[in-house]
């Protein structure tokens, strides 16, 4: 599948079947996010990669109910003081090669950004000095949601000046 088609297809799925992906899969998928980009290549994100059931559970509490049925969970870190300005964007972009990784191996993913800090850290004995961005579930999709909206093009992007819709050129 190329990159295109995945993120063309790819939806927040929020309803897992509960199977468990292979090591390899998830292997790959984490390794397409050590491999992004980062501001002065300082590379300040470390990610914990949840497969343990019971702490799926305990994750799955202090954040969004229906992450107890992902196959495992991905929880996006980082330290702050290595990239002051740019972690968290260092952070998406990693964690969204994982999501169309995932997507190109026929794996649905959510990204969680409602979840109890203090809660999930306690769980995966996270130092204080470490943030917690985002998470994404990771799991064979029981339902695939339709699209969801978006800006129409013209809203989304100007050509050459501000507020000067884009629209495909012939
Ligand atoms: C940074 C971020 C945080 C999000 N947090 C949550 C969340 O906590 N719970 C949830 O169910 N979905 C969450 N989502 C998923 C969005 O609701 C979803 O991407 C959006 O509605 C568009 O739908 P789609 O992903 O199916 O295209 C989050 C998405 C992003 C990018």
């Amino acid at each position: 599948m190329d990159v295109s088609k995945a993120i063309e297809e790819r939806r927040s799925v929020r309803n897992y079947t509960g199977e468990i992906p292979s090591e390899e899969v998830v292997y790959s998928i984490i390794e397409s996010g050590r491999l992004a980009p980062s501001a002065a290549n300082r590379q300040p994100c470390r990610f914990v990669v949840v497969w343990d059931r019971e702490k799926i559970r305990k994750i799955a509490k202090a954040s969004m109910h229906f992450l107890s049925k992902a196959g495992v969970i991905i929880v996006g870190t980082a330290e702050p003081k290595l990239s002051p300005k740019w972690y968290p964007v260092d952070l998406g972009i990693a964690l969204e090669h994982m999501v169309l990784t995932a997507q190109t191996q026929g794996l649905g993913t959510c990204w969680i950004g409602a979840f109890n800090e203090e809660e999930i850290k306690s769980i995966l004995e996270i130092p204080k000095n470490v943030t917690i961005i985002a998470m994404i579930g990771v799991g064979y999709p029981k339902l695939i949601p339709n699209p969801t909206s978006r800006k129409n093009m013209e809203e989304f992007a100007y050509r050459d000046k501000w507020k000067n819709p884009y629209t495909r050129q012939k």
